[in-house]
């Protein structure tokens, strides 16, 4: 679904749909919509928000009359302390204004006294938060649909805004793009049906690879064809290439000391013949969403004309029970070379990316190399839907990382990772086992994965809890969040 377009314009009292009033805390309410409205009607809001004790903290709204105006009504949004008003409380507060209105068509902010960044912010926040994905909604009255369909700031400073926003737009619509992707069901959604989407996005200028089922045997990606061989939909790994930087030209460019992302992109996990519970099964369609953000990051970059080098790698895959299915207890052959037991087939993720990652890292040699994953159920336990689990074996990409979840509100918690943690994936047949119990559940896994890095600088996001929410959130209605994708945007940004 294309993203909510935002546009700017100087501040004229519009003649149609709901105004905008952001709100700070411990200022005169008659001053909002100064310059716009007239003083009666602006002692009229003040004394309707003193009667219902409005407190304007970030994100709270009163919806109000506007009597004597062409306006269908007044929306006042709180933005806290203006102090303390930054981009991110900007965002929420946009965001919560767009919830506020999906009934109006359309809707105009006073940005006042908003610097220019800060109401773009609320135009960002705004845009991400009206996202729906309704394509298979097909009986729904007109009236029942949101309506919002035209959302301006108005600002003196308009050119400023305009130029935030332009900037913006490319990981809006990566956003925009990751959520679709995870919201689509896996009968729709199949390696195959991944990767053909993944060829649209040559019109933005990424070189895109696509390799079946026979190259990945003569690569002898092992682990994710004994993944994948319990399905009837076929794997498939994508390689989206980006070369900014080098200015490579033609299908394949050579790209320079790459920043490479790597995303799971399990179309559906039933967790083979080590089958899950029937109860919320379904949520597993989402199982793609760490290829879902890698593939919006990168679409983000070409759109963005970045001038960096990227390459992003989605190993994509069904996990089926079937009579061909591997087995508990089958042993398979790492595309590194290394052996794995598989000692439960609903760990198909690290099989997956234990032969993209080591691929990866030997192919493209990349500067560093961050991979998504909804890889651990422990992960939801520990970090509940707040915080993303970070793994890594490198101390300043860690950091990088912190501080674009920081300044994205993507937040990421380090977790541990040591050579105690790896000797429990020791196995009494092969090299490894794909599971350990339990306990530390995250962090086994992810010293799985770091047994097929190498020596690369390398992260692993476990965004189980972060991908998907159950409820409405600040920034996405309820279902997909694309999480990942504004925070890898801004680690490249960052480290540019
Ligand atoms: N895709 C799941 C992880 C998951 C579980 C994400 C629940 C979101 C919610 C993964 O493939 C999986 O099944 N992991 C198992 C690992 C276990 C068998 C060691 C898990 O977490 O239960
Ligand atoms: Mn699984
Ligand atoms: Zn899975």
């Amino acid at each position: 679904m294309p993203a909510l377009e935002i546009a700017v314009s100087r501040p004229v009292l519009p003649t149609e749909g709901a105004l905008v009033l952001p709100a700070a805390e411990g200022e005169a309410f008659a001053a909002l919509g100064e310059g716009l409205l007239e003083t009666a009607t602006r002692e009229a809001v003040a004394a309707a928000l003193a009667a219902c004790e409005f407190r304007p903290k970030v994100g709270a709204v009163a919806s109000l009359l506007a009597p004597g105006t062409k306006l269908s009504r007044l929306l006042v949004v709180g933005i806290g302390e203006r102090g303390k008003f930054g981009r991110l409380e900007a965002e929420r507060a946009g965001g919560a204004a767009a919830a506020a209105l999906a009934r109006d068509s359309a809707a105009a902010v006073a940005g006042g006294r908003l610097p220019a960044p800060l109401l773009a912010a609320f135009g960002e926040g705004a845009a991400l938060r009206a996202y729906r994905f309704d394509r298979y909604r097909t009986t729904e009255k007109p009236e029942e649909k949101p309506k919002l369909a035209r959302f301006a700031l108005l600002s003196d400073e308009a050119e400023a805004v305009r130029a935030v926003l332009a900037a913006g737009r490319p990981v809006r619509n990566g956003v925009a793009l990751a959520r679709d992707l995870v919201s689509e069901p896996g009968n729709v959604l199949t390696p195959e049906s991944f990767a053909d989407r993944c060829a649209d996005l040559e019109k933005l200028g990424l070189a895109v690879e696509v390799l079946g089922p026979k190259a990945l045997e003569r690569l002898r990606f092992g682990a994710m064809l004994g993944v994948a061989q319990g399905s009837a939909n076929a794997p498939r790994l994508v390689v989206l290439r980006w070369a900014g930087k080098s200015g490579g030209k033609g299908r394949r460019p050579e790209l320079e000391a790459p920043f490479a992302f790597v995303g799971k992109g399990v179309t559906f996990d039933s967790g083979g013949i080590s089958l899950k519970p029937g109860q919320g099964m379904e949520e597993m369609k989402f199982d793609m969403a760490g290829a879902a953000a890698v593939t919006g990051v990168m679409a983000s970059l070409a759109e963005s004309r970045a001038r960096v080098d990227a390459v992003g790698l989605l190993g994509l895959v069904e996990n089926m029970p079937s009579g061909t299915a591997q087995r508990p207890g089958d042993v398979v052959v790492t595309r590194s070379g290394q052996t794995v037991e598989v000692i439960n087939t609903d760990a198909e993720g690290r099989l997956v990316l234990a032969d993209v990652l080591s691929y990866c890292a030997q192919k493209f040699k990349p500067r560093w190399m961050v991979d998504l994953a909804t890889l651990t159920g422990a992960i939801v336990v520990a970090l509940g839907h707040e915080y993303a689990g970070l793994f890594s074996n490198d101390d300043a990409l860690a950091a990088a990382l912190l501080k674009a979840g920081e300044a994205t509100g993507e937040t990421l918690w380090r977790m541990p990772l040591g050579e105690a943690y790896d000797t429990l994936i020791n196995s009494d047949i092969a090299d490894m086992k794909n599971t350990a119990g339990r306990p530390g559940g995250s962090v086994t896994a992810a010293q799985f994965l770091r047994r097929f890095v190498g020596e690369t600088p390398w992260a692993h996001l476990d965004i189980a809890g972060t991908a998907w929410s159950d409820k409405d959130g600040k920034l996405a209605p309820k279902g997909a969040s694309g999480f990942g994708v504004r925070l890898l945007a801004e680690l490249v940004a960052a480290s540019a």
